[in-house]
């Protein structure tokens, strides 16, 4: 890899700053200075130093992040504000993107990454990941709507949705619901079809990683090693 891209990866500089970075002189390539942002590195061997500090290369990159209400899950939009204005600038460099989207007032675990291949196979409704979400309706549902959503209800595009869980928690219309594909706006048009609809909309799992409680809506941070083993697949059975 050219170490001007090495140095935009690590998020050190915009690519248009990358050369400018490398001819500064404060960049070192195994302990000697290297201003010549076209040299050829290993990231994986080769140690390299920016201001005083080894940048750590990473080839993918997978972050969690808690979506608050209010912002669309693109990776770009002429008129709303995205999730990726939740990211700093180091990150922005590395063009992750949603994997999978939830509405804009949906809240809840997104994965951004620009691990394109692990993302498309995460989506693919063959591998049926499961995503559960924790919702509240108006009405509440009655028992005799859960068996009907589990056993799939028809929605008014004609599609006929795949058997899914759903437990409803009380009288406040609390409730959580498992679902293993991800059809336009599915959850409430599924709420729609049995006569009620969803207030509140938040995913609390995704292919068997998990929102991290501590993190507060708005705030991201990057999948532990076990959660990306889940994400790629490398996790199990479950995997490419
Ligand atoms: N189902 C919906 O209706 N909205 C979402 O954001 C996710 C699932």
């Amino acid at each position: 890899m050219r170490l001007d891209k090495f140095l935009t990866e690590c998020g050190v500089c915009s690519r248009r700053e990358a050369a400018r970075c490398a001819r500064s002189g404060r960049v070192l390539v195994n302990g000697e200075v290297c201003r010549d942002g076209a040299r050829h590195i290993d990231p994986e061997k080769d140690r390299v130093v920016f201001a005083g500090k080894e940048l750590c290369y990473r080839r993918f990159v997978y972050v969690m992040l808690n979506k608050p209400a209010g912002l669309v899950s693109a990776t770009d939009d002429a008129r709303e504000t995205t999730v990726l204005s939740l990211l700093p600038e180091d990150l922005r460099r590395r063009e992750l993107f949603p994997c999978g989207r939830l509405d804009k007032d949906t809240t809840g675990l997104l994965i951004l990454t620009d691990d394109g291949a692990s993302a498309h196979r995460r989506l693919s409704p063959r591998h049926h990941a499961e995503k559960t979400y924790r919702f509240r309706t108006l009405p509440p549902l009655s028992a005799a709507d859960l068996p009907v959503l589990e056993a799939g209800v028809l929605l008014d595009d004609g599609y006929r949705t795949l058997p899914c869980r759903v437990t409803a928690d009380g009288e406040d219309g609390r409730g959580t619901i498992t679902l293993t594909e991800g059809k336009y706006h599915q959850i409430k048009r599924m709420m729609e079809a049995v006569g009620t609809r969803i207030v509140e909309l938040e995913r609390v799992s995704f292919a068997g990683i998990r929102l991290d409680p501590a993190l507060a809506p708005g705030f991201w941070r990057y999948l532990s090693p076990e959660e990306e083993a889940l994400f790629t697949g490398e996790a199990g059975p479950d995997g490419p």
